[in-house]
């Protein structure tokens, strides 16, 4: 089976794809090949990651035409400037083996940033064809605003942490508008959230699992993707099916109410995030 497609004027991507973080060499590889075997079509990658190589090798050795698949990395914090930007992503081309990808991020923010300078080279990276979208990855609401406003480079998806215990809706009432796709990371909260009474008791009335009610939680909003990360096949395939469930108006509102202020993945040098609205 496949994902859902979401489809804006900018890309068109699969909305449920396989995070890769923190698989690394041959384990990497394998759960890359195994991904795109059950009909994965979305791979999330980033230069920090050190895994682009086993990414572009598990792609190569697939059998999956290449057009057939969404390829998204990321540029670390470290290139604060356009130059310094532009030689990590050659380079990350080179370790992917890949012409092209078709989403480039920014994966955070600096202090250091100089947005228009890294802007502008998103947008030339963009018109030479070398990444056929381009976004941002851990901007707050004030800096993606004024990333929007400075209208350098065409953002077409923001992807952020964002799972039933954290909403990001103050981020999705910029992106939805602006018809901008809003990618989950760490959708199941890194596997802890999946425990709570609340999914359990959903996923038990659908015949199905915590981690594909998590998912179809967020695949429910218009313009979400998701990329969980799952080593085994069986997850792999769990975790897709999520794009076949679909919750009732109870369940989304009960889900809904669940406390959003949980963060995962926050690190020393993250920004100022946007307070949960309640
Ligand atoms: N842009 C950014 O700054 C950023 C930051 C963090 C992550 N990301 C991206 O987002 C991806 C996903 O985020 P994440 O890895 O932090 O967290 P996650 O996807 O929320 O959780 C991954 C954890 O959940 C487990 N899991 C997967 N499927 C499951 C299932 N069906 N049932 C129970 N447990 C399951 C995995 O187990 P296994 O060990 O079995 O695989 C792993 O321990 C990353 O791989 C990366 O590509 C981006």
């Amino acid at each position: 089976m496949s994902a859902p497609r979401l489809t804006t004027p900018r890309l068109t991507m699969p909305a449920l794809g396989l995070g890769t973080w923190p698989m690394k060499g041959r384990d990497c590889e394998a759960a890359v090949g195994s991904a795109l075997g059950l009909g994965y079509r979305h791979i999330d990658t980033a230069e920090m990651y050190g895994n682009e190589e086993a990414v572009g090798a598990g792609i190569a050795a697939s059998g999956v035409a290449r057009e057939d698949i969404f390829l998204t990395t990321k540029i670390w914090h470290d290139k604060p400037e356009g130059a310094a930007f532009r030689a990590a992503f050659a380079a990350s081309l080179e370790r992917l083996k890949q012409p092209y990808v078709d989403l480039l991020l920014v994966h955070w923010p600096s202090p250091a940033l100089n947005l228009p300078s890294v802007l502008t080279a998103l947008a030339e990276i963009h018109a030479a064809g070398l990444a056929r979208a381009v976004g941002v990855s851990n901007f707050p609401s004030a800096l993606l605003r004024q990333a929007l406003a400075l209208d350098i480079a065409p953002i077409a998806c923001l992807q952020v942490e964002q799972h039933v215990m954290l909403g990001q809706q103050t981020l999705l009432d910029i992106t939805q508008p602006a018809g901008i796709v809003m990618t989950s990371y760490t959708p199941l909260g890194k596997g802890e959230v999946l425990e709570h009474p609340v999914l359990r008791g959903i996923a038990a009335r659908h015949g199905a699992t915590p981690a594909q009610v998590a998912l179809a939680w967020l695949l429910a909003k218009p313009l979400v993707a998701a990329v969980p990360k799952a080593q085994s096949a069986a997850r792999q395939a769990e975790n897709l099916a999520a794009a076949r469930l679909a919750l009732s108006a109870e369940d989304l509102a009960a889900l809904a109410a669940l406390p959003k202020n949980r963060r995962f993945v926050n690190p020393d040098f993250a920004p100022a995030w946007d307070l949960p609205l309640a």
